[in-house]
């Protein structure tokens, strides 16, 4: 396949880029490096630096390299910034959805693979969470994916187009290489698993739990963390799908949910080092409880968890100790 991954040098865009290269695919980056950075693309593939929302970079990429697929990984994606800034979040998500699948038609690329949210449920009804069940996101986050889900199925409806919608659970840990891992190019990291790390390795005084009065098992929000290059793998075999002219959404989890509390503790076992904490009131727009069913990927698409909670905590730990960027 020859592959454009948008925010191909970010977090999850990066290891998606190392997988399709690990698969023997042509990759081309689109990053404008504002939260990704220039050491996290992969040095066999093609970084175009600029904006996702550019239509006349797309126009050039698309001409030169003969793209079949899009990977679209680019985004705003932090729940407590969403509540500030709601319409930056719909303007970034939706808006740079409608640009790049006009795009995608003005030059027949008919495959695309989008990075949606367990954010798009909100409080849900049932755990585990199957694709089908209600959406009702409780923040603009959740919202504007929802919105841009709905956009990429019509278009694909009305354009003839392929789509893989993959919601993301709890994404952490960091790439075996030791290349790549989470970075915020000097911003603050808000994701639970890379603060309770920091908090272990003497980065931060402590980290905060927010909020121990939801109705969980010990007070504090539940959560199905996944390992990225789980994650990332399953983009390979997304972009498979729309390859073969097949569309879905699938949820990408673990079946297991793992509470605020059990993480501090988890991870003070596997490293054999105390994390220092406290509690602070609850945070705005988070759900008490997020946990998968994986079993749609796991069918459709021969999707597997590779990695435990365990090694999701190593692999974000090594990464830290030793940053590359
Ligand atoms: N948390 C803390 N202290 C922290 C950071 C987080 O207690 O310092 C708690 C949060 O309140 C939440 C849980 O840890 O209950 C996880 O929070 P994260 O910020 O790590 O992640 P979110 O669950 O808010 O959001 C992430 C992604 C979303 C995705 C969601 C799906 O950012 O894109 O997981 O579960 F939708």
């Amino acid at each position: 396949m020859r592959v454009l991954v948008t925010g191909g040098s970010g977090y999850i865009g990066s290891h998606t880029v190392y997988e399709l290269i690990r698969d023997g695919h042509q990759v081309f980056i689109l990053d404008n490096l504002s939260t990704g950075n220039k050491e996290g693309a992969h040095k066999d593939a093609i970084l175009y630096k600029g904006d996702q929302q550019d239509s006349e970079l797309l126009d050039k990429i698309f001409k030169e390299n003969n793209i079949d697929t899009v990977i679209h990984c680019s985004a705003k994606l932090i729940v407590p910034e969403s509540v500030e800034k709601p319409i930056t979040y719909f303007e970034n998500n939706v808006h740079g959805v409608a640009i790049l699948l006009e795009a995608m038609k003005r030059h027949n690329v008919k495959n695309i693979v989008f990075s949606s949210t367990a954010a798009v449920y909100g409080e849900p009804k049932n755990i585990p969470i199957m694709e089908d069940d209600y959406k009702e996101p409780i923040n603009p986050y959740g919202a504007s994916k929802l919105s841009c889900e709905w956009l990429i199925k019509a278009a694909a409806n009305a354009h003839g187009m392929n789509y893989v919608i993959f919601r993301y659970f709890n994404v952490a840990g960091a790439d075996a290489s030791g290349e790549i891992g989470q970075s915020t190019k000097g911003r603050k990291l808000t994701h639970l698993i890379p603060v309770v790390i920091e908090a272990a390795l003497g980065l931060r005084d402590k980290m905060s739990i927010f909020g121990d009065d939801y109705d969980t098992k010990d007070g504090t929000c539940v959560r199905d963390y996944i390992h990225v290059t789980d994650l990332a793998k399953a983009h390979v075999l997304g972009a498979k799908h729309t390859f073969k002219n097949k569309s879905g959404t699938f949820n990408l989890g673990s079946k297991n949910g793992y509470s605020v509390k059990e993480i501090v503790s988890e991870t003070e076992r596997v490293l054999g080092i105390k994390v220092p904490h406290d509690i602070v009131k609850r945070r705005d727009g988070d759900p008490s409880t997020l946990v998968a069913s994986n079993d749609k990927a796991a069918k459709i698409l021969g999707f597997k968890i590779e990695n435990n909670l365990e090694k999701i905590i190593k692999s974000d730990y090594e990464w830290r100790r030793n940053k590359k960027f």
